[in-house]
């Protein structure tokens, strides 16, 4: 024999030693951990018909702790939409009434939240523009299926298909409860290491209106969390900043997770001291207590120099944008509804869709781009928009339907300069180009 088969011999016997244990450890986690009697019914038959979600729930914390198919399925008495399935009494929407058997904690905070809220949006401005702009079909699988839909139980397990399936954030129960606790936690691992992760939270936080994904992603923190993605602890059973990890935040470390001095939140609102939803920014109420909340988070990667002048930085591109634009187009809007010069039905002019896309497009994501320390989405994706549409669509469009109202509004130290410049300051322009470019 040479030296290389006697090497590779003895390689293939310790390969096979190795594999006594690991077949034995395989064959004890093939077979189900112990459940109670109803729990092992449920498997009995599942394991043939849905395989793949049984599979899903034994490698999962909850068969680890024996938590079955029965603990969370078992009807509760005040629900209407169980049923008799094959002599056990279970309902197929397992909601936060339900999981608040064992995690009655987070399902409180959960449903003080404003996720647990997501589906009252009926008297919105987006409301007109799902349901009747674009048409019903456009609200159900667009808006209802990150904000939530209003469940309709038809009996025997069944329901309506205008409504189900949706895992809405605030979906309405049969049962009165609010939410999916499924939107973050994927049945039917129901990780927290998923949770922790941020695309879980980019399927709903994304897009023109709210790129929050978007932003993370080009931060330095999006960039951080990637290139560390091994040292995140992700799976870790407690995930406290600065001592479980320290590479990177995620969505949920700044707005959920634990520190060392506060606990997990399911209030995603709790550290949050602007809203950069509506027309007009406003500061919320016990600001200052939630923006604490943030600045612990914070300071577990960075001196409070540095958080503080970030803060700066933020209320200041906030003002910026609430006193500058926001302001002037949401009076001048009011201005022309109280003269008639343009109807109270939303959307059926111009000006309103230019106006709309200034605030709820655009001037969000100059507010959000900074909020999250993505600079592109602050300036060309968010404050370039605003000025070119301020200045070149909503002023003009303005004009046309009343001449002279934005005189007053063009008057004002912020939108001097369009009168012109002064000649000092073009040649210094002009300059810079000749000398950077030869042109
Ligand atoms: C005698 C076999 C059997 C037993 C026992 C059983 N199931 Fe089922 N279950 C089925 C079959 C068959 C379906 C239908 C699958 C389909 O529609 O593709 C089903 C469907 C379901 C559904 C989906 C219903 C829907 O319409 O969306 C849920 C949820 C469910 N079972 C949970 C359970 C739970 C929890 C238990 C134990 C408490 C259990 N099952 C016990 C056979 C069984
Ligand atoms: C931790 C609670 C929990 C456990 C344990 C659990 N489920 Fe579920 N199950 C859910 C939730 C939540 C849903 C999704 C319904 C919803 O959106 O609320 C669901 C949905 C289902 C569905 C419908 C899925 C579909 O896509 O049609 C089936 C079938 C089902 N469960 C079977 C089972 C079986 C079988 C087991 C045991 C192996 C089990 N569940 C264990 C919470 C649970
Ligand atoms: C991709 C998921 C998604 C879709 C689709 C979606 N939204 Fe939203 N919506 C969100 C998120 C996320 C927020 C919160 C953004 C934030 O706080 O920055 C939000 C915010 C809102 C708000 C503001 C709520 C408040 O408290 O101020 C309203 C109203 C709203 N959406 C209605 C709608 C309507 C109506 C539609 C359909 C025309 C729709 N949304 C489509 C995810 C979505
Ligand atoms: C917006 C996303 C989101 C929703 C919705 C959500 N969770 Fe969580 N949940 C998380 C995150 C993120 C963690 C991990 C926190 C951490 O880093 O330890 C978590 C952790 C948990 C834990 C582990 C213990 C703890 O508190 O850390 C439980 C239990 C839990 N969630 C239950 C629920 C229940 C019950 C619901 C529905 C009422 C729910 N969650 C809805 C994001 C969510
Ligand atoms: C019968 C009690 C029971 C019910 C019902 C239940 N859970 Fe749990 N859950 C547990 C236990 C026990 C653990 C802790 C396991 C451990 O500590 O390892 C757990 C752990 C968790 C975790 C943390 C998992 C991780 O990766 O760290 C999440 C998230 C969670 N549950 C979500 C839910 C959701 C969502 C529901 C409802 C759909 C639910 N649970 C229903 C008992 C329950
Ligand atoms: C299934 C869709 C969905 C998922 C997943 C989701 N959100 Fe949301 N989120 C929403 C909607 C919709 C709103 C707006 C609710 C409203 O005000 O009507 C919102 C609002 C928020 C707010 C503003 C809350 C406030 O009180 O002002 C924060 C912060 C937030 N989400 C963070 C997160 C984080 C972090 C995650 C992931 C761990 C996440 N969300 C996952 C849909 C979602
Ligand atoms: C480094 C911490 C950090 C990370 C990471 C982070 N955020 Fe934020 N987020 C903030 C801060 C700070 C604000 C502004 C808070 C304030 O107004 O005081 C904010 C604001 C928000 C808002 C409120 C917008 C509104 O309409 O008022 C939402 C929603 C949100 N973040 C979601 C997310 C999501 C989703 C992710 C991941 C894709 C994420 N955040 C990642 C720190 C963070
Ligand atoms: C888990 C650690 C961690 C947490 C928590 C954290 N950061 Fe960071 N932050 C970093 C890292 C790492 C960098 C990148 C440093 C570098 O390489 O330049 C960074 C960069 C930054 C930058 C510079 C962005 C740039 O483009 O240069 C700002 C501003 C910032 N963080 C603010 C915050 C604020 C505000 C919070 C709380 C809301 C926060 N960070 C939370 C780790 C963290």
């Amino acid at each position: 024999m040479t030296a290389y088969k006697q090497t590779l011999s003895f390689r293939v016997f310790l390969f096979l030693l190795l594999m006594v244990p690991v077949q034995i450890t395989l064959t004890a986690a093939q077979q189900s951990p112990q459940v109670s009697p109803a729990g092992q019914k449920c498997l009995d038959c599942h394991e043939s018909i849905t395989p793949a979600v049984v599979e899903q729930w034994r490698g999962s914390r909850h068969a680890a702790a024996r938590v079955d198919c029965n603990s969370c399925h078992q009807a509760n008495p005040g629900d209407p939409a169980t049923f008799d399935h094959y002599g056990l009494k279970i309902a197929v929407i397992v909601t936060p009434n339900y999981c608040a058997r064992c995690h009655a904690k987070q399902a409180k905070e959960f449903e003080g939240s404003h996720h647990a809220d997501a589906a009252k949006f009926i008297g919105s401005l987006d409301n007109v523009l799902g349901e009747v702009v674009e048409g019903g079909p456009a609200a159900i699988n667009g808006c209802m299926q990150c904000h939530g839909s209003t469940v309709a139980y038809r009996g025997e397990g069944k329901f309506d298909a205008a409504n189900w399936p949706n895992s809405g954030i605030g979906r309405i129960n049969p049962d009165g409860s609010k939410g999916s606790c499924a939107a973050c936690h994927g049945r039917h691992a129901f990780s927290s290491a998923q949770a922790r992760q941020p695309e879980n939270c980019g399927k709903c936080h994304m897009g023109p209106d709210h790129p929050q994904i978007e932003i993370y992603s080009e931060s330095k923190h999006g960039i951080q969390f990637r290139a560390n993605l091994a040292k995140m602890n992700l799976d870790s059973k407690n995930w406290i900043v600065g001592t479980d990890y320290y590479s990177a935040p995620t969505c949920a470390t700044c707005h959920m997770s634990a520190t060392s001095n506060q606990p997990v939140t399911h209030d995603t609102g709790g550290r949050i001291s602007w809203t950069l939803r509506p027309a007009v920014s406003v500061k919320l109420d016990n600001w200052e207590k939630r923006r604490a909340a943030m600045k612990d988070v914070c300071s577990n990667c960075h001196a409070t120099g540095w958080v503080e002048n970030f803060y700066k930085q933020y209320d200041l591109t906030v003002d910026l944008y609430n006193e500058k634009f926001a302001k002037p187009a949401k009076a001048l809007m009011e201005k022309l509804y109280a003269g008639g010069k343009l109807t109270r039905t939303p959307f059926d002019e111009q000006m309103e869709w230019t106006y709309y896309e200034i605030w709820h497009h655009e001037g969000r994501r100059a507010r959000m781009g900074t909020a999250m320390m993505g600079p592109d989405y602050t300036q060309w994706h968010g404050f370039y928009e605003v000025s070119k549409h301020f200045y070149n669509d909503f002023l003009p469009e303005a004009e046309q339907l009343e001449p002279g109202i934005t005189k007053s509004v063009l008057a004002t130290d912020w939108h001097r300069w369009k009168a012109g410049m002064k000649p000092e300051e073009l040649k210094q322009i002009l300059e810079f180009y000749q000398q950077r470019y030869k042109q």
